[in-house]
């Protein structure tokens, strides 16, 4: 029997990767054959890092997990997706609140590719309030970010904010 390899992608801002992300990465990989992490490049948020930064951030974070690829894309996630052969669009779910965004964006995404489907996986439990937000806004203020960002991110945090070494 000739088994389809699974591709997915799970695409997001990640200015910069929280543990949540984190959390979800390590699941989806698990799910898909090969997992393609898509940063957004035509943000119109401010970001704090550079594209070329949280993709230098992401890779060193997921080395122990080989079958996972750190990109960055413009334009539709969809066609990004179908350009990488993906079929599975990851998205992480926190709280109720997370749904109303989620669904919208999954159903327009529905519409214009049908055959992608939108998967939502929810971060353990410990992860439910992290947000790279309030993580930026936090440390911004001094506050302690450690357990909620990966140690590496922590410290590039702190240089960016607080010039810190
Ligand atoms: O982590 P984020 O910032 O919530 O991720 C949002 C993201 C990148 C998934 C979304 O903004 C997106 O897909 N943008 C690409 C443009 C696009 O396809 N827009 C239509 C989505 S319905």
């Amino acid at each position: 029997m000739i088994s389809k390899r699974v591709v997915a992608v799970y695409p997001g801002s990640f200015d910069p990767i929280t543990n949540g992300h984190l959390d979800v990465i390590a699941r989806a990989a698990r799910l898909a054959d090969h997992l393609i992490i898509g940063i957004l490049r035509n943000d119109e948020k401010t970001s704090l890092f550079s594209v070329a930064e949280r993709i230098e951030m992401l890779k060193e974070v997921v080395t122990h997990l080989p079958n996972v690829e750190v990109s960055s894309f413009d334009g539709l996630l969809v066609e990004f997706a179908a350009a990488q052969g993906a079929s599975f669009i990851i998205r992480g779910i926190r709280a109720v609140s997370d749904y109303e965004y989620e669904l919208q964006m999954a159903l327009m995404n529905r519409r214009l590719r049908p055959e992608i489907e939108t998967v939502f996986l929810m971060a353990g439990e410990a992860y439910s309030f992290i947000s790279s937000k309030l993580v930026k806004e936090v440390i911004a203020y001094g506050g302690n970010i450690s357990g909620l960002v990966p140690a590496s991110v922590e410290s590039k945090l702190r240089k960016r904010l607080h010039g810190e070494n």
